[in-house]
């Protein structure tokens, strides 16, 4: 039976070169003391398989049109055997995948990796960091339920304000001018096509990079890199104490993407995927277009900057951020690698962590969105129970400016704050401004009645600072 199987073996070797191609990659020598801080790049790829095979798994039943796609995800959650557990899978294995590349790129980062000579093994990762978010982004819609379709309104809405482009942007995110079959065909080719093609290629790129370079040494202070002398200085010692990667330095990824996968597969039996709502129906507002929580922080930045801005934030941030990302090692491919030399370095992983932990708790709590939950304001808010000014609030509530606006923190927060608004405004600007609406405000012209015009104005003029009205009317 051995000889069976080592025969086997020797004729497949033999015609197809297995262990000539893959020998030299298993047997190539990488430092001694690269341990467990290593493990994060082979575990995203492990998380990318995950999703390679579940997202085929998935596409078997999935139809990409506009009025199958959420009865064939209803029946994969529901009535297909495994169906439940494999759509937990997915949505779990994004999850891990995108930690992963955050945490392979905090290390590689903290231990000054980007640095000469792996400058574009840091790039090659940066593209892959933003490939993962679009597939995050496309893989989102496919859902196709209100949610998910309202998501996609809302970033088509912003990316339409981006000055120049917006146009063209949201038009090419949405296939036309709304939201339909030609927007689910246009995610879902770029979600199990583009996108993934892509990441073959720059993961086939990015590894060939680690074979060529070598797995950087662990960085030691007081030792800078230095480009003259850095190649040969790391083979001589690679060459002194290194260990074979397979298995002395292997080992450690297989434990770890085999936890990874366990940590998937437990998460997907416990929790399960994300529900599937109703389906998506352009006339029905009430939806709470939130992203996954992976994008939950872009948008929650979105929200939280003034509007006048946001065209400029929206493209300009994420685009600095990504030639930053991008150019990283070559503004500084040389000097100290050891984070005890470079505290920035410490303070930019830990606050960029701050900085995205908080924006996502503020996205998961206020809503961009329209809050459509919002109560009538109560009586010691408005200070009348009768009168133009209590009809003016009732008003404010039955025309859904409630849901856009607060006053005293009640209401929505996608518009501004409305508190102090006589404030800011005279009697006319409130008047122009509820008739011809503007950026994300509806116009209300042809809607209103005079009458609830004027008590909706006799209303607002009646919020400024000092002048609480509970102390005028009754
Ligand atoms: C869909 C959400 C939405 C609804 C509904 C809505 N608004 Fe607005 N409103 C906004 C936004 C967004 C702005 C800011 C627009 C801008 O930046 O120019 C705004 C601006 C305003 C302003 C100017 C505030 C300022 O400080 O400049 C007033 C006043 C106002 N809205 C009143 C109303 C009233 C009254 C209603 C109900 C009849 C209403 N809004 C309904 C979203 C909404």
């Amino acid at each position: 039976m051995k000889r069976f199987f080592q025969n086997t073996w020797g004729w497949l070797d033999d015609r197809l070169g297995l262990s000539d191609m893959l020998g030299p990659s298993l047997k190539h020598l990488v430092p001694r003391d690269a341990k467990w801080w290593y493990v994060f790049g082979s575990a995203t790829l492990v998380a990318f398989i995950v999703q390679v095979i579940t997202g085929v798994a998935l596409a078997f039943s999935y139809v990409p049109s506009s009025s199958q796609a959420y009865d064939t995800l209803k029946f994969i959650t529901d009535e297909a055997p495994l169906g439940h557990f494999l759509r937990g899978l997915h949505y779990y294995g994004a999850s891990a995948m995108v930690l992963m590349v955050g945490a392979h790129m905090a290390q590689t980062f903290l231990f000054g990796a980007y640095k000469y000579p792996r400058e574009m093994n840091w790039s090659t990762g940066v593209l892959l960091l933003a490939f993962t978010l679009v597939m995050g982004f496309t893989g989102q819609l496919l859902r196709w339920d209100q949610t998910a379709a309202w998501s996609v309104v809302v970033a088509a809405e912003q990316a339409g304000r981006i000055p120049y482009i917006g146009g063209w942007l949201a038009s090419f995110i949405l296939g036309g001018t709304t939201i339909g079959g030609a927007t689910l065909s246009r995610f879902f080719a770029i979600h199990v096509f583009l996108i993934p093609a892509f990441i073959f290629g720059f993961v086939f790129l990015h590894l060939w990079l680690v074979l060529r370079h070598g797995i950087s040494d662990p960085p030691k202070p007081g030792k800078p890199v230095d480009p003259k002398t850095y190649k040969k200085e790391y083979h001589e010692e690679l060459h002194r104490t290194g260990v074979p990667f397979w298995p002395d330095g292997a080992w450690r990824d297989m434990v770890f993407g085999t936890a990874l996968i366990i940590g998937i597969v437990v998460l997907a039996i416990v929790f399960g995927p994300p529900p599937i709502e109703n389906p998506p129906d352009p006339s029905i507002l009430q939806a709470d277009p939130r992203p996954d929580w992976y994008l939950l922080w872009y948008f929650a930045v979105l929200a939280l900057i003034p509007p006048q801005i946001e065209g400029y934030v929206m493209i300009l941030a994420p685009a600095l951020i990504g030639v930053i990302l991008f150019l990283a090692p070559i503004l500084g491919s040389k000097g100290e690698r050891h984070w005890s030399r470079r505290p920035w370095s410490i303070a930019v992983v830990l606050l960029s962590v701050l900085m995205i932990g908080s924006l996502w708790i503020a996205g998961a709590k206020s809503p961009w969105s329209p809050n459509f939950e919002a109560e009538p304001l109560p009586a010691s808010v408005v200070g009348a129970t009768s009168g133009p000014v209590a009809r003016g609030a009732q008003v404010f509530h039955d025309r859904a400016c409630i849901n856009c606006h607060l006053i005293e923190s009640l209401g929505g927060r996608r518009g501004p704050d409305l508190t102090f608004v006589s404030d800011r405004l005279t009697e006319s600007d409130i008047i122009i401004r509820i008739l011809n609406g503007g950026n994300n405000m509806p116009a209300f012209g042809n809607t209103l009645k005079p009458q609830e015009m004027e008590d909706l104005v006799t209303f607002l003029q009646t919020r400024r600072k000092g002048a609480r009205p509970a102390k005028l009317a009754q």
